[in-house]
């Protein structure tokens, strides 16, 4: 594809993957953009799940014209829906689980995606892919179309496996279609440091992922189930509340962490000097 391996100021294309459901793909995907955007960041969102469930959480009930799907398919033009000022989403429709198999005959079926969104990068600092919950042609896609993948994560001891599979994935991605892909970092979530499970846990993942795991764990918190509920992200639902406090400072550690610090063992959580 053309000279994309090429280095610009331009947006990080994050895709929020893991090919379980249920463990807070969608509940990050909108919290981090709520709390990039409130940080003064241009985002974009795109729902790349059939389920939709991030454009109903941002309100979004009937699927648009310029939905992620027509556009995949050419039909429709890549006009994202302005939520707030600074926060557009590309909404998402149940048409979109017809797509896997449509497109798995096209050439050059995996770079679909990323080339709808290379020309967007230069109006967005951070472009966030809600995956669906697979490891199909439309992750492949969003990983093809990334600079970095954070996976979501609960803690538990079937979780851990599934990581295994994810990383391989991710690697093989990186050797056969995008060079440039990186584990933006792992992000524990529905966390309760009363189990002991979850405890025990976090200490096995972060013994062997040192660097990716992010030091902010999500709790286990009910207003970030609320908050989709009335169409809100936990900023605006419940300012107070753990949900609200966690993906600030989940947001706070992505600014520092710069997006391309992963490489370097020790700089996690520190700040690093004038970068920009
Ligand atoms: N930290 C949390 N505390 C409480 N409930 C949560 C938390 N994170 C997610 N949820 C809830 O758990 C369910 C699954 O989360 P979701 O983000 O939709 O997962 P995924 O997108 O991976 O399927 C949703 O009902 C969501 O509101
Ligand atoms: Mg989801």
């Amino acid at each position: 594809m053309s000279n994309m391996g090429k280095h610009s100021n331009t947006g990080e294309v994050v895709s929020i993957t893991n090919h379980k459901g249920g463990v807070g793909k969608t509940t990050t995907a909108i919290n981090i953009g709520a709390g990039l955007n409130m940080a003064g960041k241009n985002i974009l969102l795109v729902d790349l799940d059939p389920q939709a469930n991030l454009s109903q959480s941002m309100g979004i009930m009937e699927p648009p014209e310029a939905n992620i799907y027509r556009i995949i398919r050419g039909e429709a033009p890549v006009t994202p829906v302005v939520i707030l000022p600074g926060l557009d989403l590309i909404p998402s429709t149940l048409d979109l689980s017809g797509a896997e198999i449509e497109l798995s005959g096209e050439i050059g079926r995996e770079y679909i995606l990323r080339e709808i969104l290379e020309p967007l990068r230069g109006r967005y600092d951070y472009i966030l892919i809600d995956c669906p919950p697979s490891l199909g042609l439309l992750t492949v896609n969003a990983l093809t179309a990334s600079q970095e993948v954070i996976i979501p994560i609960q803690a538990h001891y079937l979780a851990l496996h599934g990581l295994g599979k994810l990383t391989e994935v991710v690697e093989k991605i990186r050797r056969k279609l995008n060079p440039d892909l990186k584990i933006g970092g792992i992000l524990l979530t529905q966390y309760d440091s009363r189990k002991i499970l979850n405890r025990d846990v976090e200490t096995t993942i972060r013994g062997q992922f040192p660097e990716e795991v992010f030091n902010t764990k999500i709790r286990d918190n009910i207003a970030l189930a609320e908050a989709p509920t009335q169409g809100m992200d936990v900023f605006r639902y419940s300012p107070k509340s753990y949900g609200a406090q966690d993906y600030g400072a989940l947001c706070g550690e992505i600014l520092t962490r710069n997006g391309h610090q992963r490489s370097k063992p020790g700089n996690i959580g520190k700040h690093s000097n004038n970068q920009k």
